[in-house]
């Protein structure tokens, strides 16, 4: 359709986050449980249906595709999927988001299949902490990994760190000073509450991005920088520096309203919001009528008809959302 994607409420939808498997070789703790069971392959679409999904989706005036996981880096063959997607005439750029440990083999094969943007989890330098959140004795290899991505030279790249009270609170200024250092940029993130997690009281280790900003201020001045990706972060520059600071604040700021994307988990459903549990099936229409795209687009215009409005996270009584994160890569 010319006039592209627009939901119920009149939000112009032209971002979907693509979850290219749920597993995973880390174990954070504000993301899955210790004990989890993964998706058997069959039930995870193969490589060719994302293309044509891929395809479809950008028929329907989607512009950007972000991959996520789980670990996307960790789908055999990830490097073919970019290749795929970033060839698709009318996308203007496919993104990923990674915990990194597989970046020193994978950063320049992506970069050479055309991955424009790569967004990184750090959640502490140091590795006893990385440990306790990441539940994996990988702070090396993820800090190779980020030098990896440096030198494949990718148009931007963003750390994403999930502050938790208690875990990381007081690493921030190394943290940021570790991104200006490279010139690039780092979001601070509040956690959301999916899944069942029994490792931590998500509420006490609650840390408000504005605890985040006014620390920061401390030592910097932060200027807000107009630039968005149509994300959820709201940025900030520190004069004289380059990499941006990014805080996404589900709590304390809400950008429902303003919400641009969609979700399709490895499995093949179309989730509406992060925060809802309904979705609908593409997967069954992907493989029963493969040779006809305008069902599936169908599904897909009359779903996002229906997006709902926000998530419930500051709702008491909304229900609690099962799906743990590694469904959807956030
Ligand atoms: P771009 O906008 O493509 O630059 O990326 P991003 O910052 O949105 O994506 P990234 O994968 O780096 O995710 C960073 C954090 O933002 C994660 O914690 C995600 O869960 C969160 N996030 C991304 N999109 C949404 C959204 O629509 N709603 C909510 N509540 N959180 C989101
Ligand atoms: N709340 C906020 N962010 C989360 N992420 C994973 N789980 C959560 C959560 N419960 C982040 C990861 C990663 C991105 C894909 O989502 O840190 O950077
Ligand atoms: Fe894996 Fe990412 Fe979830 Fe951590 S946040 S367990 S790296 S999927």
């Amino acid at each position: 359709t010319p006039q592209g994607l627009v939901d119920g409420l009149g939000r112009k939808i032209d971002y979907v986050r693509l979850s290219v498997t749920d597993r995973c070789d880390f174990r954070c703790v504000y993301c899955m449980a210790e004990d989890m069971e993964f998706l058997p392959k069959a039930k995870i679409l193969s490589l060719e249906e994302i293309i044509s999904l891929g395809e479809s989706l950008v028929n329907l005036g989607i512009r950007r595709i972000r991959l996520t996981g789980g670990e996307p880096l960790v789908r055999g063959g990830i490097v073919e999927l970019v290749r795929g997607l970033a060839s698709l005439p009318g996308l203007d750029e496919v993104t990923l988001t990674t915990n990194g440990s597989q970046l020193t083999k994978l950063a320049q094969p992506l970069k050479e299949a055309g991955l424009k943007r790569i967004n990184i989890s750090l959640d502490s330098l140091n590795g006893e902490r990385f440990l306790r959140m990441t539940r994996r004795d990988m702070l090396a290899r993820v800090l190779a990994g980020v030098d990896a991505a440096v030198a494949a030279g990718f148009e931007r790249i963003k750390l994403n760190t999930v502050v938790m009270r208690g875990y990381n609170d007081d690493e921030i200024f190394d943290l940021l000073e570790y991104a200006q250092t490279r010139d690039i940029d780092i979001s601070f993130i509040e956690e959301m509450p999916l899944g069942e997690i029994s490792s931590h009281d998500r509420k006490q280790a609650r840390f408000s991005s504005d605890e985040v900003k006014q620390f920061i201020e401390q030592r910097f001045q932060l200027l807000p920088s107009a630039e968005t990706t149509g994300g959820p972060s709201r940025y900030y520059r520190i004069p004289g520096q380059a990499g941006r600071i990014g805080f996404i604040s589900p709590y304390s700021h809400n950008f429902c309203s303003s919400c641009n994307r969609l979700r399709v988990t490895a499995e093949g459903r179309l989730l509406l919001c992060l925060g809802q549990e309904n979705s609908v099936d593409l997967r069954s229409v992907l493989r029963g009528y493969p040779g006809e795209p305008e069902r599936l687009e169908n599904l897909i215009r009359d779903a996002v008809c229906r997006k709902p409005e926000g998530h419930g996270f500051t709702d008491p009584d909304a229900p609690q959302v099962l799906r743990f994160m590694n469904m959807t890569g956030g």
